[in-house]
């Protein structure tokens, strides 16, 4: 088709998505499906590189599906599939881990900040290559763009090098993709430690709003944020975080812009604005959180549904694989 491609995907590494992938990716990959022809993916191969266990891994795999579909991510319009499902994505990462240098990789920061985490010794050579694999997933299939957060703009960097290196030594065959960084605003920060990014790997969750809490613990949630002292609604990030967060969830959940908030809030105090944060978010929730449910009855229809689509995805990339093969000699 002549729209641009876009490649984006999530890890299933939690029984839930958050609010914050939620408006980070969620909801701009669900308003590019008409201008872009958009492939969403759900990572598995990526959710390996830690430590998992396996009956979790398969349902949060699942469950990821059906969070996508759930949110609006449409698979009659986009390509939504499970990447171990398409096996050229390991199958060209190899290839790619040969023109990849040894200190190139090891200058890549979410490495050396997991692997931190973890200790040297506990990292695998898996969570190493991760970016790597995370270059196939996007050159395979021509992409263009690549909605990501601005943690991410490193990776996407590497996939550009990695492309026009393949290219000039072996003949056009990658497309040289570009990140398309998400907004500011579109950045969710803990509830409780609103300077933190929103994480599924936080230490606690009480500053974190699953897609699939209850509504009660929803709202409890977001009138239990941390805000800050004084009483203006006011979006400034280094003077008051929690009130700016809370803007940007509601802005975003409202389509409403800041400035527009801002007025709507002047001599009002916090009390009445996390309320109506708290509304305007269970009001977003509820109905995805209800269809989610549905279709996790319904396991064969998600099955189908995801197969269909990963036979679209391997079509696409067992030609591009089989392109990659023959210029280098296999
Ligand atoms: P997490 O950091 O919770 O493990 P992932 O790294 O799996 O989440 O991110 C999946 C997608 O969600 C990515 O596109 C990422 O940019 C986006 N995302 C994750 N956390 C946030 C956040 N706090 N605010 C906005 N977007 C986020
Ligand atoms: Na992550």
């Amino acid at each position: 088709s002549a729209k641009p491609r876009i490649f984006s995907g999530i890890q299933p590494s939690a029984d839930s998505l958050h609010i914050g992938n939620y408006i980070g990716a969620i909801q701009q990959w669900k308003g590019m499906q008409d201008d872009f022809d958009a492939i969403f993916c759900i990572v598995d191969l990526h959710a390996i590189t830690v430590p998992q266990d396996p009956a979790g891994l398969r349902d949060a795999t699942r469950t990821l599906a059906v969070q996508y579909i759930a949110a609006g991510i449409d698979p009659e319009r986009s390509t939504m599939f499970v990447q171990s499902q398409v096996p050229a994505h390991a199958q060209l990462a190899w290839v790619l881990n040969t023109i990849t240098g040894f200190g190139e990789a090891g200058r890549m920061t979410q490495f050396k900040d997991k692997s931190a985490r973890q200790g040297a010794d506990a990292a695998s050579v898996g969570l190493f290559t991760y970016p790597i694999l995370m270059a196939a997933d996007i050159l395979l299939y021509d992409t263009e763009q690549v909605p990501v957060g601005d943690d991410q703009k490193q990776h996407v960097e590497l996939a550009r090098d990695l492309a026009q290196r393949f290219n000039s030594r072996f003949g056009e065959t990658f497309v040289v993709p570009k990140p398309r960084i998400q907004q500011e605003t579109a950045r969710i920060y803990d509830l409780q430690t609103p300077t933190a990014k929103m994480s599924k790997s936080a230490a606690t969750d009480s500053g974190i709003v699953w897609m699939l809490d209850e509504p009660t613990k929803v709202a409890k949630k977001i009138r239990s944020a941390v805000t800050d002292t004084g009483r203006e609604v006011r979006f400034d990030r280094e003077e008051k975080p929690g009130v700016s967060n809370l803007l940007a969830i509601l802005s975003a959940v409202r389509g409403t812009t800041i400035p527009a908030l801002e007025a709507e809030y002047e001599g009002r105090g916090y009390g009445d604005f996390k309320r109506d944060v708290a509304d305007a978010v269970v009001a977003e929730f509820a109905p995805i959180r209800e269809r989610t449910l549905e279709l996790q009855a319904d396991p064969a229809e998600v099955d189908r549904i995801l197969q269909r689509s990963a036979e679209r995805a391997n079509a696409l990339a067992s030609a591009k694989l089989a392109a990659v093969h023959e210029r280098v000699g296999l």
